[in-house]
């Protein structure tokens, strides 16, 4: 049976990048391998909308999250955390584990924040060291206003970090423009490559409260890899050889399509997958719902850790049920990195069979055509 993977990470590799990576392995200190390093590096700031630092971990997405903690918090420090899914929950429980004291403004799953209280807390409470959020919370496919949060935080001493571990690459971000501090994202999303590489955007402001901070750290201490690989394109350990040559190939085609049309593309896909839904008699999941993947609800009558099992099993397509409290409540379709419009077409008309195989009444068909109105009149082959 053919396989789709269309779950929100990991995401299909295109075949030009497995082939890259397939190649012989070479050794991560010739000079030809760390001038590699650097054209990755300065290859990223593109992706990250960026001139700062930034910095390749081998690692998975939260390695960087960890270290976007640990290298600004000092215990009893305060940090603002703004949960509004089990991503967000998951800045909270690193910065606890590290004895920090974050501050909870708490949003229902699949809602995002008013800016404006943001601003309250920070006047509030003016020792707050950082702000964490995410550009695209995966647990619940929504997107957070992280240009109204910047405009409000680049006000105050403290930092905005962002995790856009799924949304760089496919969601609208500019990391520069929208005056965000820390930027942390992995390799398995938007970047179309494996899981094994994250990454971490550090902005000047950031850097001095790096200097500053006393917290224990080793493999994750953001200093060093400043010292080694920003100052000499090194990695401080032996980094995935095999990722660095994959990057450097999927950053030669987002170069080469252009962001601004990749953010379109993922926007078109997007619609194509909400108005499908909607079409099937189904409601979205999300207020403020994001580009690169769609989260919608499953009716009670609808058994829906069944239709994620029934898509998976029976007809080939891996997407992603709810976590905790929306388990069997929702499900979630990507449309990040290397997926086109005719897979998001291809989802449709397998979630329709196992609809009408669960017993959901709807007009067959009619989520497929939803999709195709708008890829016929707005996706650029
Ligand atoms: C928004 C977000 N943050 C963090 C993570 C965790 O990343 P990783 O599993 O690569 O550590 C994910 C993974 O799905 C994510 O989507």
């Amino acid at each position: 049976m053919k396989k789709y993977l269309m779950s929100p990470g990991p995401t299909p590799v295109p075949e030009d990048i497995l082939l890259t990576m397939a190649e012989p392995m070479v050794h991560h200190r010739t000079p030809q391998f760390i001038e590699k390093v650097g054209e990755a590096m300065e290859g990223l700031k593109y992706v990250f909308q960026t001139d700062h630092d930034v910095l390749i971990f081998t690692s998975s997405g939260t390695g960087a999250m960890e270290g976007a903690v640990s290298n600004v918090l000092n215990p009893n420090d305060k940090a603002l955390i703004i949960t509004n899914g089990k991503f967000a929950e998951r800045w909270g429980e690193i910065a606890e584990s590290f004895q920090a004291k974050p501050i909870y403004l708490n949003v229902e799953w699949g809602e995002v924040c008013d800016p404006q209280e943001i601003a309250e807390i920070l006047q509030e409470n003016p020792d707050i060291k950082a702000v964490y959020t995410q550009l695209t919370e995966t647990s619940a496919g929504v997107v957070m206003p992280i240009k109204e949060m910047g405009d409000i935080i680049k006000k105050t001493d403290a930092l905005f970090v962002v995790d856009a571990i799924s949304g760089l690459g496919g969601q609208k971000f500019y990391m520069d423009k929208w005056n965000v501090d820390i930027c942390v994202a992995g390799s398995q999303k938007g970047l179309m490559l494996p899981p094994g590489h994250a990454y971490a955007a550090v902005s000047e402001k950031a850097w001095k409260m790096v200097e500053k901070c006393k917290q224990p750290h080793y493999y994750f201490d953001w200093l060093t890899y400043k010292k080694k690989l920003v100052g000499d394109h090194k990695d401080p350990f032996t980094g995935s050889v095999l990722h660095v040559k994959g990057l450097l190939k999927f950053l030669e085609k987002i170069k080469s399509d252009g962001i601004e049309n990749r953010f379109k593309r993922y926007k078109v896909l997007a619609e194509a997958t909400q108005n499908a839904a909607k079409a099937l008699g189904l409601d979205l999941f999300a207020k403020e719902p994001c580009d690169v993947e769609t989260a919608i609800k499953i009716p009670d009558t609808v058994d829906g850790k069944k239709l994620v099992k029934l898509m998976r099993d029976k007809y080939g397509f891996t997407i992603a049920g709810g976590q905790k409290h929306v388990k069997g409540k929702i499900i979630r379709i990507a449309h990040m990195g290397y997926i086109e419009a005719f897979d998001v077409i291809s989802v449709i008309a397998s979630l329709e069979i196992v609809l009408k195989e669960l017993g959901w009444d709807f007009k067959i068909g009619s989520g497929i055509a939803a999709a195709q109105k708008v890829i016929i009149k707005k996706y650029k082959f």
